[in-house]
């Protein structure tokens, strides 16, 4: 099966900013670990990073893929056009954070994407995107 992970704006700084909300791992860190597990799984894994919400609305537009796992980062709690971008194309989708949301200021508690999405899963860390992987594999794949 294939997967296409969104990362959205700050992502990037994964190991610089914030590491009592988002820890000491780089996003290098983050791509490698899905990427092995994805391999471990027999998953095509595709993973994006981008601080601009027109290039996540045309990556969403233009993946041929079977689901995403998405984290807009701050475009989760604002972004009317990415909400638009993955109800069009129809495919299923699971929402990530590596912070527990919730347990933040009040404006993260409100996703534009949470109630179009198949699931939410937040505050583990990178296992947030190995269990999205993990139920992607169970649920969709024949393999
Ligand atoms: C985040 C949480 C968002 O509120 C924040 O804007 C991010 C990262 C997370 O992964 O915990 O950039 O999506």
């Amino acid at each position: 099966m294939n997967i296409v992970i969104i990362n959205g704006p700050n992502l990037n700084m994964l190991g610089q900013r914030e590491k009592k909300h988002y820890g000491d791992f780089s996003y290098q860190d983050l791509v490698d670990t899905v990427k092995k597990h994805a391999a471990q799984k027999s998953v095509n894994l595709d993973v994006f990073q981008s601080n601009h919400e027109g290039e996540i609305v045309s990556k969403i537009q233009f993946s041929d893929t079977d689901g995403f796992i998405v984290n807009a980062g701050a475009y989760t709690h604002t972004s009317i056009a990415v909400r638009d971008a993955l109800a069009a194309v129809n495919k299923p989708f699971l929402e990530v954070h590596i912070s527990n949301v919730y347990a933040r200021e009040h404006f993260r508690h409100k996703s534009y994407l949470s109630d179009i999405a198949e699931g939410v899963i937040c505050g583990l860390g990178i296992y947030s995107y190995i269990a999205a992987i993990d139920y992607f594999v169970q649920k969709y794949s024949s393999v």
